[in-house]
């Protein structure tokens, strides 16, 4: 077993509600379309608060929780697909917001499964004994990615962000198995934020274009219900354990169809399978620490429980850890 203890969770919501129906008035969709297809009613919707704003929210309630002074910080790790900027790193702005100055900060991008890609990187980190207390993050305005004309995409994501605060120690909580690929030959199945190369030079313009959301929802979705089960398979294998042996399975939150079909092909029951789309639809990055927060509040989340994230996404990436929590 690789050392992990959470020691605090946290989240931050934007405050703006946009309901499906609010959706309706916008766009030629429907609040059945959306809840019958994916399970969303609601999201939160950023007003000019950006990725980097609302991270800085959840380190913040991190460190109160975790009673834990900024300094005390070694690492910060932010997963995201709607930085603020190419550069500085948002994880950069964080540690600078915070005053974390003993750590060093990065960003991971690996879309939907960037929380579980940066759990796996801070697990790594944290066998080296001058790391002691990591932070990670999962943050995405993902609204300013989208084109409101697209109804495909514009009913599907939501912003927040939230995390976990870890450290390596001898409580018997840890990393038991896990399991992490990327099919980078269907990349172009999922895109945003590309910019495109000079055409010419000098150029004619001086401003740079980024795109939209761009997805082929059906080949995800495929993608998802074919690759999490076996993923969780092959992690679990990892960690010596039978699936059944696993407490709760923490999913990305992209479809409420896509966590019934892997629970269905595990033969597990769906209450071992907790969902909150319903309130905050698809926030890439976000969506597993944002359930675990909230199921570690409500007291359904206890020490000792074996825990499996698993996320899939952009990429295409997919990522599982099993978690003795
Ligand atoms: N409202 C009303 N009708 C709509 C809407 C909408 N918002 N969007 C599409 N439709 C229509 C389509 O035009 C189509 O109409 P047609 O049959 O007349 O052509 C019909 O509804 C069916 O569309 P499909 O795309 O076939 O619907 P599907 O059942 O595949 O559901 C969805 C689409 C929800 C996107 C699904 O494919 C899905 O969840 N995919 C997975 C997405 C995912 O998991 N992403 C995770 C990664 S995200 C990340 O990494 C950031």
């Amino acid at each position: 077993m690789e050392k992990l203890k959470v020691i605090a969770t946290a989240s931050a919501l934007p405050a703006q509600r946009v309901t499906n129906d609010d959706l309706a008035l916008i766009m030629e969709t429907s609040d059945e379309w959306i809840k019958t297809r994916t399970g969303i009613k609601e999201r939160r919707i950023s007003l000019a608060e950006n990725t980097a704003q609302l991270c800085t929210k959840v380190a913040t309630k991190l460190l109160a929780k975790g009673k834990l002074t900024a300094d005390q910080l070694d690492l910060i790790i932010v997963a995201t697909m709607s930085p603020d900027s190419n550069t500085p790193a948002t994880a950069a702005i964080v540690q600078g917001n915070i005053q974390a100055t003993n750590a060093f900060a990065f960003d991971i991008s690996a879309a939907c499964s960037g929380f579980v890609y940066a759990l796996k990187t801070a697990t790594n980190f944290l066998k080296d004994e001058k790391i002691k207390n990591v932070m990670v993050i999962g943050g995405e305005v993902l609204s300013k990615l989208i084109d409101w004309n697209d109804r495909t995409t514009a009913v599907l994501f939501g912003d927040g962000a939230a995390g976990v605060l870890l450290t390596a120690n001898d409580s018997g909580s840890g990393v038991l198995g896990s399991d992490i690929k990327t099919f980078g030959e269907s990349c172009e199945k999922l895109t945003a934020g590309t910019d495109q190369a000079l055409a010419e030079f000098p150029p004619q313009s001086s401003k740079t274009l980024r795109s939209a959301f761009k997805m082929d929802g059906r080949e995800v979705y495929n993608f998802a219900t074919r690759q999490v089960p076996e993923s969780l398979k092959r992690a679990c294998f990892d960690a010596r354990i039978k699936p059944e042996q696993v407490d709760l399975f923490l999913l990305h939150q992209a479809n409420a169809r896509i966590i019934q079909s892997v629970a269905k092909k595990m033969d597990l029951p769906l209450a071992k399978f907790p969902t909150n789309i319903e309130r905050y639809g698809n926030t890439s990055a976000a969506s597993i620490p944002l359930l675990l927060d909230e199921l570690v509040t409500q007291g359904l989340v206890v020490r000792g429980q074996i825990i499996a994230f698993s996320g899939f996404g952009g990429g295409l990436t997919l990522g599982t850890i099993i978690l003795k929590y």
